[in-house]
């Protein structure tokens, strides 16, 4: 028994949230992503899954969950994060993995998962394991890279880009980072078993001309109002979608939280430093309170 093998874009030992985020060149992005999720989150509930957690960037917008669990593949991030939000029963760290969930199925209330999808292979399959561990009826946020964007249309109308924005199939634009077309998410989404709900379009000014002519807050002020298109096209180059588990998935037992991503048992015992699979004997390691279920250790 092995866990799934895909090729993973990782970002260990990354100073993404430093160079990309910490250094205020995205702070259009990082506030009309703020404004989507506000209008996307549910009024409240108890456990959240944030996937592709990275260095906790958008965490704190959870605060109406009680409990949340932040899931990422690199250990760094996770580190990072744990440093940025603090050791509290609040938080559950996890070096783990989208493909391999190390979570008994149903557990969840809502799940996130933004900017993290345009760097999956497998993106159908990610999301088929997303929707086992959330309950009946979960509240599932996607952001998704958007190909079907207005300024891909001008290049490709232009001739300055090859690839097609309207034809339904993802365009990897560098090594794992992918476009996809709304039309193949939605399918995707639906034979997940998720029925998409709600769409917002986010970044409408995301040109590097307009952000140094005009003040961040206006651009902001700007989008807010037209995000609200979104559920009628989709042209701006990200996309939050809001999405609802369809079909039943039982309760988990009482106590049951991770499981093992190589047999998938249930795991016993969550308070331990080494989590043992009674089923296949694999050993998961937790460090410095973060449960890291990548590798099974010897
Ligand atoms: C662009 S960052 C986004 C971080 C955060 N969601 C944010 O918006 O600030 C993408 C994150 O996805 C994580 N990631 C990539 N592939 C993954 C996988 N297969 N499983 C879990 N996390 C993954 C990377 O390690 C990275 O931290």
């Amino acid at each position: 028994m092995k866990q799934e093998n895909h090729q993973i874009c990782d970002y260990e030992g990354s100073d993404y949230q430093e160079t990309f985020w910490d250094s205020g060149e995205r702070d259009y992005e990082d506030q009309v992503e703020e404004i989507a999720l506000k209008r996307l989150l549910p009024a409240d509930g108890s456990l959240m899954l944030e996937i592709g957690a990275g260095a906790g960037r958008n965490t704190p917008r959870y605060e109406n969950f009680s409990q949340i669990v932040l899931l990422d593949y690199s250990l760094t991030q996770v580190q990072k994060a744990k440093q940025k939000l603090g050791e509290s029963p609040r938080y559950i760290y996890v070096a783990g993995d989208v493909y391999n969930l190390p979570f008994v199925e149903g557990l969840f209330d809502a799940a996130t998962m933004i900017r993290v999808i345009h760097h999956l292979v497998d993106p159908h399959k990610a999301l088929t394991n997303i929707r086992a561990v959330l309950r009946s009826k979960a509240i599932f946020i996607l952001e998704y890279a958007n190909k079907h964007n207005l300024k891909a249309m001008l290049r490709y109308l232009l001739g300055k880009q090859k690839w097609n924005p309207y034809s339904a199939e993802s365009v990897e634009l560098v090594e794992l980072n992918f476009n996809f077309h709304p039309r193949t998410i939605k399918k995707w989404l639906n034979s997940a078993d998720f029925k998409l709900d709600r769409t917002l379009t986010v970044s409408h000014f995301r040109i590097g001309a307009l952000k140094k002519i005009f003040p961040t807050g206006l651009l902001v002020w700007l989008d807010q109002f037209a995000q609200l298109t979104g559920n009628w096209w989709q042209l701006t180059p990200s996309v939050f979608t809001r999405n609802i588990a369809v079909g039943e998935t039982p309760p988990p037992e009482k106590d049951r939280f991770f499981r093992c991503p190589v047999c998938k048992k249930d795991l016993d015992d969550p308070g331990q430093t080494i989590l043992v699979c009674s089923h296949c004997q694999s050993k998961w390691a937790v460090r410095d309170g973060i449960y890291d279920f990548r590798q099974a250790i010897d």
